[in-house]
């Protein structure tokens, strides 16, 4: 198993290109299913979740072919089985996303049922309920979902929470059911707006995505379509804070500065210097200690839980008390165990964390346990006195595209130990 070591003390310095977003490039990837045609995708990250999301297209007979930059050309119109297996859905959760375009393209889908997660017990009973409502016969056995509807037509789903990838799966389907589709309680998170500017491409007509109502016409066939993914603004926020906890200086290239707000507030109340144009960010510490930021997760525009990590590690070197609420993810503070082997003064009660800032953390062997607790421990790390060994590293595989070539582009002093 890899793992990164990396010494601390650095202050980072320069300039990085944020990558594609996987959260919008996997739905993306699930969406192609619904068209008769080819789609080209390009600004795709090169990640593991995206290289799983190819192998499970894959195997439904999918054609995909993708050059050295990742612009990736996909051909669904030879699908020989409606199957997501155990395997590969039990690496990644996120291939529940094809659940959707299956059933509406095909009539069928067998999509075996996500587990919990080190982060929560993260159900799907909303993406089902929601399909159920346009007509399909679905049933849970030996751990599979298997889903029929010989043709899915339009309902009114008002969703009991708002759910992500349960919104993109819905809007999938409702882009080739007939009739109508209102989603009520939508998300509105950008990648939903990006995927419905896929499915708008596509054919299908899709209003008010970015809103909590979303209006979508099905359309008999969908066709093939060019789309480009939007960056990855969970990427971005990572590296400003890599900046900030360093005392640094750095400029994010081909990024979105609007899909920041909430998380650009807060790296102001740090006392971070932050300028944007149409596609950069710059962040500038000036070398000070940042102070320390209360926290309050919400489905977006507020503050996303998966950068809440990545200011637990920020606060834990802090000027100051923080309070940090989670509210998404009931198991999601599990950065802070292995934060305090580092001398992290961290205490949770419930869904709340209080973190006191303490001027110097030491470094550690500490292991990732998610994907942006495993971020998090990186960070700390970057400013721990000594050098920190990161186990587990194949979950920062999973969501950050060769993170320590990039932080080393930085002047971070890290490397990877492969094993
Ligand atoms: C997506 C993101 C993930 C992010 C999360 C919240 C992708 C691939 N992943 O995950 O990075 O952390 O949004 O912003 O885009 N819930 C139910 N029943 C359901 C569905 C969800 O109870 O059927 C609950 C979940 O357990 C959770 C909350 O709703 O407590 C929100 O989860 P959801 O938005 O669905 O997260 P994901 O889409 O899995």
């Amino acid at each position: 198993m890899d793992k990164l070591l990396i010494r601390g003390g650095t202050p980072l310095n320069g300039e990085v290109r944020i990558s594609g977003a996987k959260n919008a490039a996997l739905p993306i990837l699930a969406a192609t299913l619904l068209a008769d045609s080819k789609c080209f995708i390009s600004n795709v990250p090169h990640l593991q979740d995206i290289t799983t999301m190819m192998a499970l297209l894959g195997r439904m007979g999918v054609e995909l072919v993708v050059d050295e930059k990742m612009n990736i050309e996909i051909n669904s119109s030879q699908v020989h089985t409606c199957i997501a297996p155990y395997e590969l859905v039990k690496t990644m959760r996120a291939s529940i996303l094809v659940l959707g375009p299956l059933l509406a393209r095909f009539g069928e889908a067998h999509v075996s049922l996500p587990g919990g997660c080190a982060i929560g017990a993260r159900p799907v009973n909303l993406h089902i309920k929601g399909l159920e409502a346009m007509g399909a016969t679905i049933e849970v056995e030996n751990g599979y979902i298997s889903a029929k509807a010989p043709r899915l037509h339009g309902a009114r789903l008002c969703m009991e929470l708002v759910t992500v990838t349960g919104t993109e799966n819905l809007m999938m389907a409702a882009a080739l059911a007939d009739g109508e589709t209102i989603i009520e309680n939508a998300a509105r998170e950008p990648e939903v707006v990006d995927l419905a500017r896929l499915l708008i491409s596509m054919g299908a007509e899709v209003e008010g995505a970015g809103t909590d109502t979303i209006r979508i016409v099905g359309k008999p066939t969908l066709s093939g379509a060019r789309h480009e993914v939007l960056p990855d603004r969970i990427e971005s926020g990572t590296f400003l804070v890599a900046a900030a906890i360093t005392g640094g200086k750095v400029k994010l290239r081909d990024t979105d500065p609007h899909l920041l707000d909430a998380v650009l507030a807060k790296l102001k109340e740090t006392g971070a210097k932050i300028t944007i144009g149409d596609n950069w960010i710059e962040l500038d510490m000036e070398g000070r200690r940042p102070k320390a930021v209360d926290i309050h997760t919400a489905p977006y525009p507020a503050f996303p839980t998966d950068m809440q990590a990545q200011f637990s590690a920020l606060n834990a070197v802090a000027d100051g008390v923080a309070t940090l609420r989670e509210t998404i993810f009931e198991n999601r503070f599990m950065h802070a165990q292995e934060l305090q082997r580092m001398g992290a003064n961290i205490q949770i009660e419930g869904n709340t964390a209080v973190i006191r800032g303490m001027k110097q953390l030491q470094a550690a062997p500490v292991m990732a346990t998610d994907l942006r607790a495993s971020a998090s421990l990186v960070l700390a790390a970057l400013v721990a006195q000594g050098e920190t060994l990161v186990d587990r590293i194949y979950h920062i595989d999973r969501g950050y595209e060769r993170i320590e070539e990039k932080l080393t582009q930085l002047g971070a002093d890290i490397r990877r130990i492969r094993e």
